[in-house]
């Protein structure tokens, strides 16, 4: 049920999303970018791609880059189509989180920005990412923190005026989600940028035990 709201909302906003979100967009993606360390030589999985905004950034330093992008809205996927036109070594498909249509230990990196608190089941989620990332792999997942403020205000009103919207996580109900998933934390933190954006990044590997 809520991936079929989710996917009619961003269908309907696609066109506007990047210029809508431009400020928030360019401030999360360049985080990620910076803090996941991505080689050019990695085959890399953006989970929930939304416009392609992260491919764009990747592509701009390594237009080399093998990059799936995997969304539930058909719309935005048309734009990060179009954005990624010229590099063949992108690709883009119409895929849930829960149910990733590749075999498994496909990826050296999965990354997935601001799409964690639409999860209907985040630890499916999760066992999937892990199970088409390669053993020696990570997975670099970026959304909002439920320990800043102003993050609970709007996970609390976002539940009663956005069918869209799951939950957003603490840090520590986030790493414990890994957890559970058979996933480490390698590295991990959390931050502010502008006064409501409360934000957590953690970077995690396949437990080998
Ligand atoms: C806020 S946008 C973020 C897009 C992009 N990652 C970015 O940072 O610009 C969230 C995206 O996640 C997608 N999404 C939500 N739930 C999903 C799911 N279960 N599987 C795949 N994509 C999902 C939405 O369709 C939307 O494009």
């Amino acid at each position: 049920m809520s991936e079929k709201v989710i996917r009619q909302q961003y269908d309907q906003v696609a066109n506007l999303y990047d210029r809508r979100w431009s400020t928030y967009i360019a401030k999360t993606l360049s985080f990620l970018k910076t803090w996941a360390h991505i080689s050019p030589e990695a085959t890399v999985l953006d989970i929930g791609c939304g416009t392609g905004e992260f491919e764009r950034l990747l592509l701009t330093e390594n237009p080399q880059q093998m990059i799936t992008g995997v969304d539930i809205s058909e719309e935005m996927l048309l734009v990060a189509k179009q954005k990624c036109r010229a590099y063949p070594n992108v690709s883009f498909l119409t895929a849930s989180a829960s149910a990733l249509p590749f075999a498994n230990n496909s990826f050296d990196v999965i990354v997935s920005a601001s799409t964690f608190h639409y999860f209907d089941d985040p630890e499916t989620s999760l066992k999937e990412m892990r199970r088409v990332l390669k053993p020696d792999g990570k997975v670099v997942i970026l959304d909002w923190c439920k320990d800043y403020l102003l993050c609970r205000i709007c996970d609390f009103v976002l539940k009663f005026v956005d069918p869209a919207y799951k939950q957003c996580y603490t840090q520590r109900e986030f790493h414990s989600l890994f957890t559970s998933a058979q996933f480490d934390i390698k590295c991990a933190t959390k931050f502010r940028f502008g006064i409501i954006w409360g934000m957590m990044i953690a970077t995690a590997t396949p437990q080998t035990y």
